[in-house]
């Protein structure tokens, strides 16, 4: 039985960001989970840095690539995003007219806060003979004012995709941004942003722990700061970390991007080791605040009850489409 009083819960939940209510610790969540999912025709889309227990419920469970491309596709009646803000506004903009509802509303992103869309806005009209590539790890307003959408999977393709002479900003992210530089050779202006978990990890411990493990391979996020990119024996998106640990030959890995992603290295390589990249700071953890305030329980309780769900306006919606769908299309041309 679950004690509940949705009423109080509902009221309280602009300002806790999700539905505060007890569940019985007796209630078996992954089987009502998967009653719950049936009965509503609901799909769960998962990112890989979201708790275990989550990843182990998810219909879906991918990059934001990956996540783009099946919420563009899902015949569902109900998506249950179980990712940061930004995520769940994207399903919300490939599907205006879909119920998409979020653990928690407070899951936002250092990220996308560091590119409010006014100051984009005027950061745009500065440079007028430039086209915006934005990175999917944006506000929804962000991505109304961008020309093309990319994430990490495919930003080199979509980079490479716009004409030689034509100027590019690229934003939010500033070390991805670099990095794509460095690939492509495009001089593009950068917006001066960054994820707070991919800037932590300590060089200088890197570089120690590899002396301790001289056979582990050092596997970097493209959202890494350049020095560690530079030690990096491969770089990818979450999805392509993932693979390149599953067919490369070596034993031991050192993951610098968040902690989320161990669990799907473990269960795709069981013999492996994976250590996660140790941060700049005394606490030995990688996890994303941000993504890590979803949990099962919340999760069960926005299946349950619909609730929070995402509210968009509708003509951002559309002109935040536009980059999207560009996106998707160079995306499929490219095989990605
Ligand atoms: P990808 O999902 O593209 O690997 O990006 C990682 C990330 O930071 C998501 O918040
Ligand atoms: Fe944002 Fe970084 Fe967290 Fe991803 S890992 S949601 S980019 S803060």
């Amino acid at each position: 039985m679950v004690d509940i009083n949705i009423n109080v819960a509902t009221k309280n939940l602009e300002k806790k960001g999700f539905l505060d209510i007890n569940v019985s610790p007796e209630l078996d969540l992954f089987k009502e989970i998967e009653r719950l999912k049936k009965e509503k025709n609901a799909i769960i889309l998962a990112h890989y840095y979201q708790e275990a227990d989550i990843q182990d419920v998810a219909d879906y469970l991918g990059d934001s690539l990956g996540l783009a491309q099946q919420a563009a596709k899902t015949e569902a009646d109900l998506i249950v995003f179980a990712g940061v803000h930004f995520m769940a506004e994207t399903a919300k903009i490939l599907n205006p007219n879909k119920k998409v509802v979020l653990p928690d509303l407070k899951a936002g992103c250092s990220l996308a806060d560091s590119a409010p869309g006014f100051l984009f806005k005027a950061f745009k009209e500065k440079h007028p003979d430039h086209i915006v590539i934005s990175y999917i790890n944006c506000t929804a307003e962000v991505k109304a004012l961008s020309d093309i959408i990319c994430t990490s999977s495919n930003a080199e393709k979509i980079v490479e995709s716009v004409p030689k002479d034509q100027k590019i900003i690229f934003a939010p992210d500033r070390n991805l941004g670099a990095y794509l530089i460095k690939k492509t050779s495009r001089d593009m202006l950068l917006w001066d942003g960054a994820c707070m978990v991919h800037e932590i990890f300590s060089l200088e411990k890197i570089t120690k722990l590899k002396v301790r493990h001289p056979k582990a391979k050092l596997i970097a996020h493209p959202e890494c700061e350049e020095p560690i990119l530079r030690i990096a024996d491969f770089i990818g998106s979450t999805t392509g970390l993932l693979k390149y640990t599953q067919r490369d030959d070596a034993q031991e890995y050192i993951v610098a991007t968040e902690a989320g992603i161990l669990h799907q290295m473990e269960l795709a390589s069981p013999g492996k080791t994976f250590i996660p990249a140790p941060p700049n700071n005394s606490c030995a953890c990688n996890d994303c605040p941000h993504m890590k305030l979803n949990t099962l329980e919340k999760l069960y309780l926005c299946l349950k009850y619909e609730k929070p769900e995402l509210i968009m306006d509708e003509v951002l919606m559309k002109e935040a489409r536009k980059p999207m769908d560009r996106m998707l299309e160079i995306s499929a041309r490219y095989g990605l």
